[in-house]
C-alpha cells in the first residue's frame, strides 16, 4: 500500500464510512474495525490475498487462525458445517455478542483463514456500526485484533493508528470499546465442548446454557486446539509484575523498590484505594469492578509504554467470571 491510513469517525457519518469501508474491502483492502471487545483487523475472508496480507502487516505466524466475523447465522453457513446443538444453543443465547465458536468448516474457505485447520471460528459482534457493516458486506471479514502481533490489543484507534499508520488503508473510530478483552473462544465441534480463550463471556454462564464445558489452560490435553495460546502475547516493553489480590505489603515493597531504583513505574489495583500510592505523575489506577479493570487494562498496558514506564504494576484478582480473562491476560503480559 502506498500513502496514508485514513482514520473516519463513525459516530459523525456512519453511511458514508460504510461505502468507504466496502469500497476498500472489495477491493482487497484492510480496514480496522470495533467491535464490543477489541477492534478487529478486517479483510474480506473469502480473498486468500487480502487475508495473506493481514498476516503480513500483524506479523502473525501463518498456523495460527483467524475469527470470521459475520452478520447472521446464515452467513455463517457460507463458512461452516453442521453446528452442532451445543453450538446453536450457545448462538442463540449469546450472538451478537463477546462469543466465538469454533466450527467444522467449508472445504472452500481459504485455508490461510483457517491456518490449515479443517476447523472455522465464528463470531457475530455486538457493535452496531461493524454490523450494520457486515450485513452491507453480506459476507465474512475476517478480524485478528488490529495489533502488531504480540502487543497489546487496541481498545482505541489511536492504538489501531499506532501500530499500522500507513500500512492499512482504513480505520473505523467508534471511541473507547465497550468490554476490553476478546471474546470467549469456544470448540464446540467435541463434546463436551472447551473454552480455548477466556473473554467477555464467562464459563459459569457458557455452561447455565449448555451444561459443563472444558477449559483448555495451560497443561490441558486439549490446550493444542487453541492455536493462539502458543505465542506471546499482549505484553507492553515495560515489564508486568503481578502483585496477588490484597497484598498490600508486597506492593509497598515493590513500589519502594522501584523508587530506590529510579525506575518508572505505574499501578493497576482495584483494592488499595485507600493506600494512595505516590507514583510520578499519578500513575497509578484504581478500578473498582472487574468490568472496569477490563474495559482499561490493555489502554493502561500501551499508556505505560507512551510514558516510557519501565515497570506495570498489576494487582491480580479473583478467578471468577470476567476476572478469568483478566487474569489470562495479566499472565501473557507478564511472562518474560
Ligand atoms: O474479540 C475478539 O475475538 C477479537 C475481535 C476483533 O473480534 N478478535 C480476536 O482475534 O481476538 P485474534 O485473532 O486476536 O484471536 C483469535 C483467537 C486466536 O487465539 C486463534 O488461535 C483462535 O481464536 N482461533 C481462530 N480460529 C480457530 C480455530 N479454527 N480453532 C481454534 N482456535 C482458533
Ligand atoms: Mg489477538
Amino acid at each position: 500500500m502506498t500513502g496514508k491510513t485514513k482514520v473516519i469517525s463513525v459516530g459523525e457519518n456512519a453511511i458514508q464510512a460504510i461505502e468507504e469501508a466496502l469500497d476498500v474491502l472489495r477491493k482487497g483492502g484492510l480496514v480496522a474495525f470495533p467491535t464490543e471487545t477489541v477492534y478487529g483487523l478486517g479483510a474480506d475472508a473469502m480473498n486468500s490475498t487480502a487475508v495473506e496480507r493481514v498476516f503480513a502487516v500483524k506479523g502473525r505466524p501463518a498456523t495460527n487462525p483467524l475469527i470470521v466475523h459475520v452478520a447472521s447465522l446464515e452467513v455463517a453457513e457460507k463458512f461452516a458445517v453442521a453446528i452442532p446443538e451445543k453450538g446453536q444453543k450457545l448462538a442463540e443465547t449469546f450472538f451478537p455478542g463477546p462469543l466465538t465458536l469454533v466450527l467444522h468448516a467449508r472445504s472452500g474457505v481459504p485455508r490461510v483463514v483457517t491456518g490449515g485447520l479443517d476447523t472455522v471460528a465464528i463470531r457475530i459482534p455486538r457493535q452496531e456500526f461493524t454490523l450494520q457493516l457486515l450485513k452491507c458486506f453480506g459476507s465474512g471479514l475476517v478480524g485478528p485484533s488490529a495489533n502488531i502481533s504480540g502487543s497489546p490489543s487496541p481498545t482505541l484507534a489511536s492504538h489501531v493508528l499506532h501500530d499500522f499508520d500507513g500500512k492499512i488503508e482504513l480505520i473505523l473510530d467508534a471511541g473507547q470499546t465497550h468490554i476490553g478483552v476478546e471474546s470467549t473462544v469456544v470448540d464446540v465441534t467435541i463434546d463436551p465442548p472447551v473454552i480455548l480463550r477466556a473473554g467477555g463471556i464467562s464459563q459459569n454462564e457458557i455452561e447455565s446454557i449448555i451444561g459443563p464445558v472444558e477449559h483448555a489452560g495451560k497443561g490441558h490435553s486439549l490446550r493444542h486446539r487453541s492455536p493462539g495460546t502458543r505465542f506471546r502475547h499482549y505484553a507492553p516493553n515495560a515489564k508486568v509484575v503481578i502483585v496477588q489480590k490484597g497484598q498490600k505489603d508486597e506492593l509497598e515493597r515493590l513500589v519502594a523498590q522501584c523508587r530506590e531504583e529510579g525506575k518508572h513505574f505505574c499501578v493497576v489495583t482495584h483494592s488499595f484505594r485507600s493506600m494512595k500510592i505516590q507514583t510520578d505523575d499519578n500513575r497509578c489506577y484504581y478500578y473498582d469492578t472487574l468490568t472496569e479493570y477490563a474495559r482499561n487494562l490493555f489502554r493502561i498496558l500501551r499508556k505505560a509504554d507512551e510514558e516510557h514506564c519501565d515497570i506495570v504494576l498489576v494487582e491480580a484478582v479473583e478467578e471468577k467470571g470476567l476476572g478469568v480473562a483478566i487474569m489470562d491476560r495479566l499472565r501473557r503480559a507478564a511472562e518474560e
